[in-house]
């Protein structure tokens, strides 16, 4: 089997190790791919935006399967270029894909097919949602309706800081077009957990539960990122909470889907708040989540490229995958400065030590080659190291002692990755 992978962080890079661990897999290209793939992979200079470039590629060279990492060109509608050139891919089409591209698109699906979601309000209006702010209970959430790279939600605690968010988006056009139509949510509490579902359409099978952490600094202090570490499964989510999940949010997307039209193929990426009244879902993303991919993959027990591909075909009851009985862990090393500004072009030194470590395997995730064919940083979450053990604190224990091994000038991580769940399971 030929496959495609799109896109070049440490998703992907996670995406490609697995299946390259297939027997069924020949060769793996990944677009555009970086330094760590390049080990494993064949990365080919294609922007993972650039969809006829992509599929034109797929084709020429008779790929079986084409798995899209990030949401942009499955928003774009690359499973639906794809589809009609007849190559198998794993990924939902552009309606489907709606559910991560538009949050009122989401947030109108789940009331269409009761899925447990906070009370919301759109606004394409800024004086109607500024109104509306006016009154409602505080803290409150105000999102941006389209993609933003993770940065279009603000939890506000005042009426200003929810007001002030709001004319970002919609006055100063903060993130374009995104901001044209904003939401007004609930402030759920509780914790929060990621729930991986792969579909076929019709069926679907969920990952262990995984859990991010967003925040930069230690104690979820500091700005929002694109997620600083993960860890995986999750014992708050137990057997009966799965059951509830599987039953309340995944089915019905599946079955939503179908009656839709636009049957699900792909990744559902439910990320959800625990809360006292069970489980709710705070957004859907369509695709695996990063860095819960680096964490989540390795735990799967089975040949990942035949379940795609499976997937993909609608075929997904014919694979037979034995639960996941591991736990893994996955600390983020970004730059110094992320999620601010920051400096590329930083020397790494110290990874083929940190790879000795058992169970330890460092995805790469904004790296590149310099001149001197040396890997330096080059991007804001720089590495995934992340290791498997029997259990949590296992897997814990070999992540960080991975990290230290790894040095660049101004690197940071979390040093707590994984503690809620540490504190509870030795409780
Ligand atoms: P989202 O991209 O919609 O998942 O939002 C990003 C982050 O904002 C989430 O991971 C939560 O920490 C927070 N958040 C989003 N929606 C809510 C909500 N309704 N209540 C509380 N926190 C929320
Ligand atoms: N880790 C959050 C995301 O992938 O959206």
């Amino acid at each position: 089997m030929k496959i495609l992978v799109v896109g070049g962080g440490g998703r992907e890079h996670a995406l490609c190790w697995k299946l390259a661990q297939s027997p069924k897999v020949q060769k793996i290209f990944c677009a555009p791919g970086n330094p760590g793939i390049s080990a494993i992979a064949e990365c080919v200079n294609i922007k993972d935006s650039d969809l006829e470039a992509l599929v034109d590629f797929a084709q020429d060279k008779g790929v079986d399967l084409v798995v899209p990492g990030p949401e942009l060109p499955l928003v774009m509608g690359i499973a639906d270029l794809c589809a009609e050139r007849g190559i198998p891919v794993f990924g939902p089409r552009k309606y489907a894909a709606q559910l991560e591209g538009s949050k009122a698109f989401a947030r109108e699906f789940m009331d269409r097919h009761g899925i447990p979601s906070a009370e919301f309000a759109a606004f394409t209006d800024l004086d109607a949602a500024l109104k509306h702010l006016e009154t409602v209970p505080l803290p409150t959430v105000v999102k941006a309706d389209g993609l933003a790279a993770g940065k279009g939600v603000a939890v506000c605690e005042t009426r200003e800081a929810a007001q002030d968010f709001v004319r970002e988006l919609m006055q100063d056009k903060k993130f374009g077009d995104s901001g044209a139509c904003v939401l007004v949510e609930e402030c759920l509490g509780g914790e929060e957990t990621s729930i991986l579902a792969i579909a076929d359409g019709k069926t679907f099978t969920l990952l262990t539960p995984a859990q991010d952490h967003k925040r930069v600094w230690d104690e979820d202090k500091g700005p929002n990122t694109g997620g600083m570490g993960a860890y995986s499964p999750v014992s708050l989510v137990d057997a009966e909470m799965i059951q509830e999940i599987s039953e309340h949010i995944i089915q019905p997307v599946v079955r939503g889907m179908e009656q839709e039209g636009c049957p699900f193929t792909g990744v559902i990426y439910a990320g959800l708040m625990i809360t006292y009244k069970g489980p709710h879902v705070l957004e859907f993303n369509v695709r695996f989540g990063d860095p819960e991919a680096q964490a989540v993959l390795p735990l799967v027990n089975g040949d990942l490229a035949t379940m795609l591909l499976a997937a993909a075909r609608g075929e997904l009851a014919t694979v037979d995958v034995p639960p996941a009985d591991k736990a893994a862990m996955c600390v983020v090393m970004a730059a110094g400065g992320y999620p601010g500004d920051y400096e590329n072009g930083k020397v790494i030194y110290g990874l083929k030590n940190a790879e000795t470590v058992e169970g330890v395997v460092v995805f790469h995730a904004g790296t590149a080659f310099n001149e001197k064919k040396e890997i330096v940083t080059s991007g804001g979450r720089v590495l995934g190291v992340t290791a498997v053990g029997d259990n949590l604190p296992a897997a814990h224990h070999r992540a960080y002692e991975a990290v230290s091994r790894i040095q660049w000038d101004g690197v940071q991580h979390r040093k707590d990755i994984g503690k809620r769940e540490l504190d509870r399971i030795v409780k």
